[in-house]
C-alpha cells in the first residue's frame, strides 16, 4: 500500500521558504510515498473551553488528516529561537488532553529552513521536545537544518541546489523506513 503522509509548513506566509521546501518533497516522493499538505491558517488559537463540545471545524479537519495519515511530516521556520507560535498553536490542538491526541505514536519527521546558516536547529529541538511529550514516534536521524535558503530557491520557490534535493529524498527514504519500523512495533 502507499503509504499517505501528511505535511504542514510551521508559517502561513505565502511565499514561505518553508513551504517551498515542503512543495518541493511532496514533488519528489520515493516510490510508493504521496504527501498532501494541509494549510494551518484556518486554525484557530487554542482554546479548551472550545474543545468541549468537539473540536472547531478547522481542527477537525486538521486532526482527521493527522489521524489518517501514516505519517506527518513538518517543515518549520524559527522565530526568535524557538518554534512559530502558529505552530506550537497547531500542535496544543493535536495533542489535546480533553479530545484525541492524534500525535501519539505517530511517526513524525521534522525539518526546517531559514535564511539564516543555521537552519532553525533551535526551532526543530524545541518542535521534539513538544512531540516527545505528545508520544510521538519522532524520526532523530538524519537531521536536516536548511541554512541560507533563499540562494537555493529560485524566484519561482523551485529548489535549484542539488545538494538539497539528494538530502530531502535520502531523508523521505529514512521517514518510509521509519514508518515501517514504527508499525512493526505496533502488531
Ligand atoms: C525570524 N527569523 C529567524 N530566523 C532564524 O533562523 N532564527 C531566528 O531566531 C529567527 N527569528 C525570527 C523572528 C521573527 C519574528 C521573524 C518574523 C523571523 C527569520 C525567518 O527565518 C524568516 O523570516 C523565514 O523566511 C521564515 O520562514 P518562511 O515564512 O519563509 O517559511
Amino acid at each position: 500500500d502507499k503509504k499517505n503522509i501528511l505535511g504542514i509548513a510551521g508559517s502561513l506566509r505565502q511565499d514561505s521558504f518553508n513551504r517551498n521546501i515542503l512543495r518541493e518533497m511532496a514533488q519528489h516522493t520515493p516510490d510508493g510515498m504521496d504527501i498532501s499538505i494541509f494549510n494551518l491558517k484556518h486554525i484557530p488559537l487554542f482554546n479548551a473551553d472550545l474543545e468541549e463540545n468537539g473540536d472547531p471545524e478547522a481542527v477537525e479537519d486538521f486532526k482527521d488528516a493527522v489521524k489518517e495519515a501514516d505519517g506527518f511530516l513538518i517543515v518549520t521556520p524559527e522565530y526568535s529561537h524557538g518554534m512559530p507560535g502558529v505552530l506550537k498553536n497547531a500542535l496544543d490542538w493535536a495533542a489535546s488532553v480533553t479530545n484525541i491526541n492524534v500525535l501519539d505514536q505517530k511517526p513524525v519527521y521534522v525539518l526546517g529552513a531559514s535564511p539564516a546558516p543555521l537552519g532553525t536547529a533551535f526551532s526543530q529541538a524545541q518542535v521534539k521536545q513538544t512531540l516527545a511529550a505528545a508520544g510521538s514516534f519522532v524520526l532523530q536521524q538524519p537531521e536536516l537544518y536548511i541554512g541560507k535558503v533563499p540562494n537555493k530557491l529560485d524566484d519561482a520557490g523551485n529548489l535549484q541546489d542539488e545538494r538539497t534535493q539528494t538530502k530531502l529524498h535520502e531523508a523521505l527514504e529514512a521517514f518510509d523506513n521509519w514508518i515501517d519500523t514504527m508499525n512493526r512495533g505496533k502488531q
